[in-house]
């Protein structure tokens, strides 16, 4: 066996800084998966290859805060096809089973053909001999077998920040069999929960005549390890942004803004029609209808952060959401006294932990979600043990969050059923949750998370063995 690399490239679609224009410096990105994986990378020298968000930008690479940072170069008509197309308006529906709104284009597939060869090639060019390529997420499902073509000596780990989709619904997607041969070129596939990694082992046996046994796919008789690996959070630093004094001291400002109700409801979501805000609000309004909520006792933040406003679908979302909005403050709000404090904005993490710290319950009510961080932050940040979360059984956080309130986000009785019982938990019965939740957050958090990932990584056939 020769000697490997030990240097680490990183491939996601975003590189891991952002700036509002060109003017600006860069920052780094905030984000659990940001810092989990920028010291990984900075203490394997390697290097994370990503997209800088802006059309039409040719940067050199360059450097940010000791990270080494190669942009891959997306043109104006690539974002619309590859990104907000077959990426946002193909993939992200089909994986979330909201499988009326996928749009198949031959067009949008060319363009993501096109541009998955570009960061292969990125990679390729990267990655030192025997050195280990990271790729991440459903943007870039073809570049493990396009890398493995270019750099059969490099070893190759792909994750799905994402749901993978049952048979019946993956089936559908016209280039399934391609899809599957490009993820097919890892050692190692990456999924949130159990049951994705089962759906994606069963794409594989019927896309690819794979022989699959347990965690292990054979494809043309080169072993490919495939399981769960639950991301998390950096539970340890919101947790110290939490303790903050200037944190502790908004979260009681933003109560006292609020007209100090008795209870805070909090929902934080990307603007996505997968969050499931508008289910979640509907079961508000019967609840303030038949006067088991009521302002200025008990408000409702919902923090509804931009997304994908150039996708058509999140357009409609957006109008429906405001409509409902609106329909429901004008009917059970009084003057000063909103019902729902809508905030269509991006917050710093610092008020993030500060509105966590405010909100006695917690609504996490997702359709279908990877994961959802969420609300394991808000776990991570109530170190007074307070606070309650109500989760939706379609989340991954689900699997490791036991103890939270679960809920069905398609039921809206049993939605109000839930809600009402975070309202009457006893504190002690809160508490007690509370503590077993914080401590699968601190054991299992983001660096567990990595170093699990690539811990296995390592342990897969080395590629000049193979
Ligand atoms: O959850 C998948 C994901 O791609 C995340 O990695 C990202 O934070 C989020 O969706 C928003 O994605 P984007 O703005 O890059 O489309």
């Amino acid at each position: 066996m020769k000697s490997r690399s030990e240097a680490l490239v990183i491939v996601a679609n975003r590189l891991p800084v952002e700036r509002p224009d060109a003017a600006t410096p860069w920052k780094k990105s905030s984000g659990g998966l940001v810092s989990a994986l920028v010291p990984v990378q900075q203490a394997k020298a390697g290097t994370w290859i990503g997209w800088g968000g802006t059309a039409d930008e040719e940067l050199a690479p360059f450097r940010v805060e000791g990270m080494s940072l190669q942009p891959v170069a997306l043109s104006r008509s690539e974002i619309e096809r590859y990104y907000e197309g077959f990426a946002n308006a193909t993939l992200w529906p089909l994986y979330h089973d909201v499988t009326g709104e996928a749009i198949f284009d031959r067009g949008w597939w060319e363009s993501y053909v096109l541009v998955n060869r570009r960061f292969a090639k990125a990679a390729a060019q990267a990655a030192p001999r025997g050195g280990t390529v990271w790729v991440h997420d459903y943007q870039l499902q073809l570049v493990p077998a396009m890398l493995r073509k270019a750099r059969p000596d490099v070893r190759i780990g792909w994750f799905d920040h994402i749901p993978f989709p049952g048979y019946e619904i993956y089936s559908r997607l016209p280039w399934r069999e391609q899809i599957v041969k490009g993820l097919l070129g890892a050692d190692l596939l990456g999924f949130q929960r159990r049951d994705d990694a089962a759906n994606f082992l069963r794409a594989a046996r019927r896309c690819a005549g794979v022989v699959t046994r347990g965690s292990m796919a054979d494809y043309r008789g080169r072993p490919i390890r495939v399981g769960a690996f639950p991301i998390s959070v950096d539970a340890k630093e919101l947790v110290r942004l939490a303790r903050d004094c200037g944190t502790l001291d908004r979260a009681a400002q933003i109560r006292t803004e609020l007209g100090d109700p008795e209870v805070v409801l909090l929902g934080v979501d990307r603007l996505d029609y997968t969050k499931g805000i508008i289910n979640r609000l509907r079961a508000y309004a019967e609840l303030l209808e038949e006067g088991t909520v009521a302002p200025p006792r008990t408000v409702l933040i919902q923090v509804a952060s931009p997304s994908r406003e150039r996708v058509r679908e999140y357009q409609l979302l957006r109008d429906e959401l405001e409509t409902l909005v609106g329909r429901i403050n004008g009917d059970y709000s009084s003057v000063g006294h909103p019902a729902i404090h809508y905030l269509h904005q991006s917050f710093p993490k610092e008020e993030m932990a500060a509105m966590y710290l405010a909100a006695d319950v917690m609504l996490v009510t997702p359709l279908k979600d990877g994961m959802n961080l969420v609300a394991k932050e808000y776990v991570a940040c109530r170190h007074d043990e307070a606070g309650t979360l109500v989760l939706s059984e379609f989340a991954g956080a689900a699997d490791d969050l036991k103890q939270a309130i679960l809920v069905n986000p398609w039921d809206i009785d049993g939605m109000k059923t839930a809600i009402r019982q975070a309202l009457d938990q006893p504190s002690k019965v809160g508490r007690r949750t509370m503590r077993a939740m914080r401590s699968h957050v601190f054991t299992e958090d983001v660096h567990h998370w990595a170093a699990a990932f690539l811990g296995a990584l390592q342990l897969t056939t080395d590629p000049d063995d193979a």
